[in-house]
């Protein structure tokens, strides 16, 4: 069994964008620029956005974080976005999901620049990316793809089994497994909460990607001998041993499939440092584009 480290490869993409970054100042280009918008007081997506605007300033990226109260209304938020579309120096413009009742959601992403959606989920972009056509792809599907690059791991022909439908990870992650290509190629079942015979699927897979947001959701009677498993879970849950109060729990049992696995990701230190380093690509991908 083989630990698919977080750390170590979100370091690697982050140094290598820092280099490329300097390079890009100093030949006379602009700054790549992130605005990212928080609404409301969750805890999760306030340590979320933090750790996104610290390392847009870890790799040299220029970060705006624009803070609005959970009663915003619709037409404030449309007007906060509008103003980033139109600010020539934001690269990249990200909205924390979720967002209060009060606000569709679908209706927010629609106002995002399809050049400046560097989460991937404007209907231009998840279009273009079930096309198979070059455009970002979301964060967290994107960084489990070079996760699985950097460490080599075979996936034509597998079955992967992904578990969780949402448009943010389960959905884009069972097309990219699907496409013609490396990481790819992958025969692909998506499993949701009707799903039936949950556990015979799973029993199935070569890959199996967890989000459905269930604390140790996956046993380890549902994972075949040397599976390699992704683990997408991030539930905060109340652990008075933590000075937070909370620890950070995966959809996966990991003490019990680990053992099991090929390779397997922990959490922390997994998919979520990913995540955080696919989007810094997103956006350096975003300004670049723009500056030529
Ligand atoms: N909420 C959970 N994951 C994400 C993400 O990747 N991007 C945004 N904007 N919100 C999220």
């Amino acid at each position: 069994m083989q630990i698919l480290d977080g750390k170590i490869v979100s370091q690697a993409v982050k140094d290598a964008l820092k280099i490329k970054t300097e390079a890009l100042k100093n030949s006379g280009k602009k700054t790549p620029h992130l605005a990212a918008i928080l609404i409301g007081n969750n805890g999760a997506s306030e340590t979320y956005v933090a750790s996104k605007v610290k390392s847009c300033e870890e790799v040299g990226f220029k970060s705006s974080f624009i803070r609005l109260p959970d009663t915003v209304n619709e037409s404030d938020l449309v007007a906060a976005i509008e103003q980033l579309n139109k600010d020539e120096d934001i690269d990249g413009i990200l909205v924390q999901l979720p967002l209060p009742k009060q606000i569709s959601e679908a209706k927010i992403i629609n106002v995002i620049n399809p050049d400046k959606d560097v989460d991937g989920f404007h209907p231009m972009s998840v279009g273009k990316m079930v096309q198979g056509l070059p455009t970002f792809i979301p964060a967290t599907p994107y960084g489990i793809l070079l996760m699985l690059q950097h460490y080599n791991i075979e996936t034509k022909g597998k079955h992967a089994v992904v578990i969780g439908r949402s448009n943010i990870v389960g959905r884009p992650m069972s097309i990219l497994l699907s496409r013609n290509t490396y990481p790819g190629n992958c025969t692909v079942t998506i499993c949701h909460s009707h799903t039936q015979q949950l556990k015979e699927i799973c029993l199935q897979a070569d890959i199996i990607v967890a989000a459905l947001g269930i604390p140790g959701f996956l046993k380890a009677e549902m994972v075949k001998e040397n599976a390699v498993v992704i683990d997408v879970g991030i539930t905060r849950v109340a652990d008075e041993t933590k000075k937070s109060g909370f620890a950070i729990k995966g959809d996966v049992d990991f003490i019990n499939v680990a053992p099991k696995s090929s390779y397997i990701t922990p959490v922390p230190g997994g998919v979520g440092l990913m995540t955080i380093a696919a989007l810094l690509i997103n956006t350096y991908n975003a300004c670049e584009q723009k500056s030529l």
